[in-house]
């Protein structure tokens, strides 16, 4: 309520900044100059058709590839170009699109092959939270990963993200391959984890679930931002999303299905807390 007194610098909430980053792949920019910030305790949402260069950003920020320019920013710390441990370190985990899990180890296990950077404490509260944002996993925790349903994956390949309780998580494709009704239990997850306190970068080919969760938007197109600004306004705008070539004839479909049940999903979240 009261304002801060002059000279006393009010606590700034922590946020990831990406700001002017150019990346390169086979000798050309695929991501141009793009400036997208991450404010902590909310989803924002990343969008662009196929090879828009949403991928390569991700892998950018995470230390996987390295930037040509531009910068990426924790809490001041500069973080471009540093090692992928050095980054998870710093509280950033990636879900790289099309993560695979160990197949012949189990639930237990792949979980645990990701905590192996953390000291033991950190390791057993990361598990803890792990198992409370997807109790199913507790249930199928001696299962072998190739017997796991696409869906239940899915929740392992987050865990592994989440285990380090990260304060930033970047997920590239959400949804993809899984039935309505998988994503359906996926999306108060992603709310909850938000509403903790992390900031949640999510890529997702479904527009319609990436903006019901998300507060800022930004779509990518050819390498470059084409929209940066609320979920809200690109919902009201969707002639933004279709001349992106985000909603085709079959996404419409789909996203129409999902819309429905996606009420309930969203509804129960609301209600559980
Ligand atoms: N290993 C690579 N070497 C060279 N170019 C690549 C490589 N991987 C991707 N690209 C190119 O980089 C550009 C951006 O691809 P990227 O995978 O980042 O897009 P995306 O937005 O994630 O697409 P999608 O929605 O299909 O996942 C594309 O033109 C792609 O062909
Ligand atoms: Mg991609």
């Amino acid at each position: 309520m009261s304002p801060s007194s002059p000279g006393e610098t009010a606590p700034r909430p922590p946020r990831l900044e990406l700001r002017n980053v150019t990346v390169e792949r086979g000798g050309r920019p695929v991501v141009r100059d793009v400036t997208i910030p991450v404010p902590a305790g909310e989803v924002t949402a990343l969008l662009g058709a196929n090879g828009a260069g949403k991928s390569s950003l991700v892998l950018a920020v995470g230390g996987v590839l390295k930037p040509r320019a531009g910068s990426v920013s924790l809490d001041g710390t500069e973080l471009a170009g540093k090692r992928p441990e050095r980054i998870r370190a710093a509280g950033i985990a990636i879900v790289p699109e099309g993560r695979r899990l160990l197949p012949d180890l189990s639930v237990d296990d792949n979980i645990k092959v990701a905590t192996y950077a953390l000291s033991k404490q950190a390791a057993a509260e990361g598990r803890a939270r792990a198992f409370e944002l997807f109790p199913r996993l507790g249930e199928r925790l001696n299962v072998s990963a190739r017997l796991l349903s696409g869906g239940e994956q899915q929740m392992v390949v987050l865990a592994q993200a989440l285990v380090s309780q990260p304060r930033f998580i970047l997920i590239d494709e959400l949804s993809l391959g899984l039935a309505p009704v998988v994503v359906n239990q996926l999306i108060p997850v992603i709310r909850r984890v938000a509403a903790d306190g992390a900031g949640v970068l999510l890529i997702e080919q479904f527009a319609t679930v990436a903006l019901a969760l998300a507060t800022g938007a930004h779509v990518m197109e050819g390498g470059a931002l084409r929209y940066s600004g609320t979920a809200a306004e690109l919902k009201a705008r969707p002639e933004l999303l279709h001349s992106a070539y985000l909603l085709r004839g079959a996404d419409v479909e789909a996203t129409a299905v999902l819309d429905g049940s996606m009420a309930e999903a969203l509804g129960e979240a609301d209600t559980g807390q």
